[in-house]
């Protein structure tokens, strides 16, 4: 059984916590915030190495977020985190999110829009979303799929002390093609 810091389906309540990076803070994603975030998502840049296009309509996206805010996969099997990044001028830049599915099986991504990159924002919302995760939650290894030329994303990782994953392990995870398996590095021992 997954444990946590969850409040079940209190709807006043999110399911997580906020949690601070000055100058950032990362708020639990809700369905007030999909007006604001489909406008950020509209960022085409976002896309190059993601292999999905944005929220076709603002509909879906307060769907999707109604969901997500609920903290677990429908059938109780997942831990789901999604927390929207805001700076402290206001605006929202982007998003973390996490996946366990065990404390050996912790999936992170993130997204900033363009003009949130090249200030170590994604850095500072990466690290305090992990340094969570493995308090919280008692993860012990993470994981990131990034394409291989995706420069930004994987010395984002480097930065955080992910390594790129031995082809075997990646194989378990069915990362082909220009996929990369990137793992914290408790992973390799
Ligand atoms: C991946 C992504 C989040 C990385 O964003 P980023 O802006 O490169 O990462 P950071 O916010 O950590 O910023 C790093 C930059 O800030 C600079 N920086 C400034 N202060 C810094 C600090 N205190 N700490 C770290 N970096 C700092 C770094 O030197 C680096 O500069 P550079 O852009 O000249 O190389 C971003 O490129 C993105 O959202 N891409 C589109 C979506 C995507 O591909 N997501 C990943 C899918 S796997």
């Amino acid at each position: 059984m997954l444990g946590g810091w969850l409040f079940g389906d209190t709807l006043a309540m999110p399911a997580f916590p906020p949690l601070d990076a000055p100058p950032l803070r990362l708020e639990p994603v809700s369905v007030e915030h999909a007006e604001e975030m489909h406008v950020v998502l509209a960022d085409p840049s976002i896309y190059e190495f993601i292999d999905e296009d944005g929220p076709p309509t603002l509909e879906w996206l307060r769907e999707a977020y109604a969901r997500r805010a609920k903290g677990r996969s429908p059938d109780g099997s997942e831990l789901w985190f999604n927390w929207m990044i805001r700076c402290d001028d206001g605006r929202l830049i982007g998003y973390a999110q996490a996946t366990i599915e065990s404390p050996e099986i912790c999936w992170i991504a993130y997204v900033l829009s363009a003009e949130g990159r090249g200030q170590g924002h994604a850095t500072r919302a990466v690290a305090v979303m992990i340094d969570y995760l493995r308090d919280a939650h008692d993860v012990r290894r993470l994981l990131a799929s990034v394409d291989a030329g995706n420069a930004r994303s994987i010395a984002l990782l480097e930065r955080l002390g992910f390594i790129g994953a031995d082809a075997d392990l990646a194989r378990n995870f069915e990362i082909y093609g220009s996929g990369r398996l990137y793992v914290s590095p408790s992973a390799s021992a």
